[in-house]
């Protein structure tokens, strides 16, 4: 048994959770009136309503005491302080430094000039952009930037420009290409004009294939169209930890962003990954966006546990996992602009915590990151709620709802009616009485997470919230959350595999199955 399951606090929590298997939610909301209250926190822009998970007073009691039993409190304050606590690769992870505001930080190794001075520098091209003063190489102003980027380079830009939607301003139109599949960027090609089209390619460390071969093509479309000519970098700007990488590619040293090795990847769209976001909604969109962010952490440092937003997450998180089995949480924004959010939360919660050897180099016993996937409602009402209400899966849910915000007030309300019918038939089900195939369980927990309105700041909370539940977790399942080994020999074995299928050669090491598929390819080539 390891330390953590052997532990007092998870024991207790089992102990806990078998002597009240049985208790339902409809009796844990009959039995305290003040329920929904005594079970929702609030934090800025956000309401957490956790009410219609299945615990009660003592489990969260327990919850919380298994986070001090982790010394949580301990590791936030090593984050904060810039320790190398991704220790597998050696390195401080200091996303939080890109929205710290107010003197050194981290103390005694001040990072957050250089991270002032590239703001600075974003704000110039976002000014730039908008102002049409950016230029192709024949002097035309720029009408459509196609930022080029995979992981943590794509899906948190991706998702905040399409959330900020109503926040944009007049300027070009902004694209995103991710796939190494040509028909991605050949897609989004369609349509645009070479001599104003500008890429941005973002890598962290710029040897990304698929990032390095999409930005390839683009400049092959470039030079098609103007010829080769040095003139075609006035098209290029690069965000990137590896500058040398991004001159190799002809990119002038003056349109190179940086990003920093204390910075992960999918914890990186408030540095200049976040470009594309503030080239759409306006740099004081993207500010507005870090004091959100600045203020999840300013509440993450100081509140107690047990109204600790991100550690109750947490916390709920690891109940539903590892005491009550459940195998993924389902995501679910009742929110059309916010459609692409589950599919960033994949990234930034099962690459930092779909993880079975633990910081001491020892297997785990436990379950870690659960399977996260969902969509936006209502649609997904008409996909796969069915299995929610009535499958034989237990899914935890969360849905995300946004508060009135006037003009599209009706709209708004159908769309959060909608998301309180789903979690309370989750929650209490049906107990149709004709036929027992109308019967919904219930019992099925879910939480709500409401956003005042969709406004960058509320946003900037939102994801800092889900960053430091990340890190929570990681913390008492005594992981590293900021390293990522596991999809690095897929890479590799891909680079061996292409020469094979491309031009034949040696597969007699190969395993029969990838032999046979490599063969059967080869012949319909
Ligand atoms: O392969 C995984 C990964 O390393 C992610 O962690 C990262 O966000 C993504 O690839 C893209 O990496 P880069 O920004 O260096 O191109």
């Amino acid at each position: 048994m390891s330390r953590l399951t052997r532990s007092p606090a998870w024991q207790a929590l089992a102990s806990h959770q078998k002597r009240h298997a049985a208790t339902t939610l409809a009796q844990l909301f009959a039995a305290d009136a003040s329920r929904a209250n005594r079970f929702s926190l609030e934090s800025g822009d956000l309401l957490l309503d956790y009410s219609k998970h299945r615990v009660d007073a003592e489990a969260m009691r327990l919850l919380a005491e298994l986070a001090a039993q982790a010394q949580v409190p301990g590791w936030i304050g090593r984050m904060f302080a810039g320790d190398l606590i991704n220790n597998t690769e050696a390195r401080a992870v200091l996303h939080v430094a890109l929205r710290f505001k107010g003197g050194a930080f981290p103390e005694g190794r001040d990072v957050t000039r250089l991270v002032h001075a590239a703001l600075d520098r974003m704000r110039r091209f976002v000014d730039d952009a908008q102002h049409g003063t950016l230029k192709g190489a024949d002097g035309r102003a720029i009408t459509d930037i196609v930022n080029i980027g995979i992981g943590g380079s794509d899906l948190g830009p991706r998702m905040l420009a399409r959330a900020l939607r109503r926040f944009h301003k007049p300027g070009p139109r902004l694209h995103f290409v991710a796939n190494i599949d040509p028909a991605d960027l050949d897609a989004t090609l369609v349509g645009l004009t070479p001599a104003t089209t500008f890429f941005i390619v973002a890598s962290k460390t710029f040897t990304t294939t698929e990032t390095l071969d999409n930005a390839a093509r683009a400049r092959a479309w470039l030079e098609a169209a103007l010829g080769k000519s040095g003139r075609l970098s006035a098209h290029f700007a690069a965000v990137t930890a590896n500058a040398s990488g991004a001159a190799a590619l002809g990119i002038s040293p003056e349109r190179v962003f940086p990003v920093w090795d204390w910075v992960g990847g999918r914890y990186s769209v408030w540095s200049a990954v976040g470009l594309p976001v503030a080239l759409t909604a306006g740099m004081d969109a993207f500010e507005n966006l870090l004091e959100g962010a600045r203020s999840m952490d300013a509440h993450f440092r100081s509140a107690p546990l047990e109204l600790n937003m991100p550690v109750v997450l947490a916390l709920l998180e690891i109940w539903c996992v590892n005491f009550l089995g459940a195998p993924s949480r389902a995501v679910i924004p009742y929110s059309e602009d916010l459609r692409d959010f589950p599919a960033y939360l994949q990234q930034l919660e099962m690459e930092s915590n779909g993880k079975r050897i633990d910081r001491d180099g020892n297997e785990v016993d436990y379950a870690t990151a659960p399977i996260v996937w969902g969509s936006a409602g209502t649609p997904s009402q008409h996909s796969f709620h069915q299995l929610l209400h009535q499958g034989t899966h237990l899914i935890p849910v969360d849905f995300i709802v946004i508060g009135q915000d006037g003009e599209s007030s009706a709209a708004q309300a159908t769309l959060a009616a909608n998301a309180l019918a789903q979690s309370a038939a989750l929650a209490f089900g049906n107990p149709a009485t004709d036929a027992p195939h109308k019967v919904l369980p219930g019992d099925r927990p879910s939480s709500t997470l409401l956003l005042k309105r969709l406004t960058p700041r509320a946003l900037g909370e939102l994801i800092a919230l889900h960053e430091h539940k990340v890190f929570v977790e990681g913390v008492i399942w005594n992981l590293n959350s900021f390293d990522q080994w596991g999809v690095e020999h897929g890479k590799s074995l891909a680079r061996t595999l292409l020469p094979k299928l491309i031009e034949g050669g040696e597969t007699a090491a190969l395993d029969s199955s990838t032999r046979a598929l490599l063969a059967r390819l080869r012949d319909r080539g």
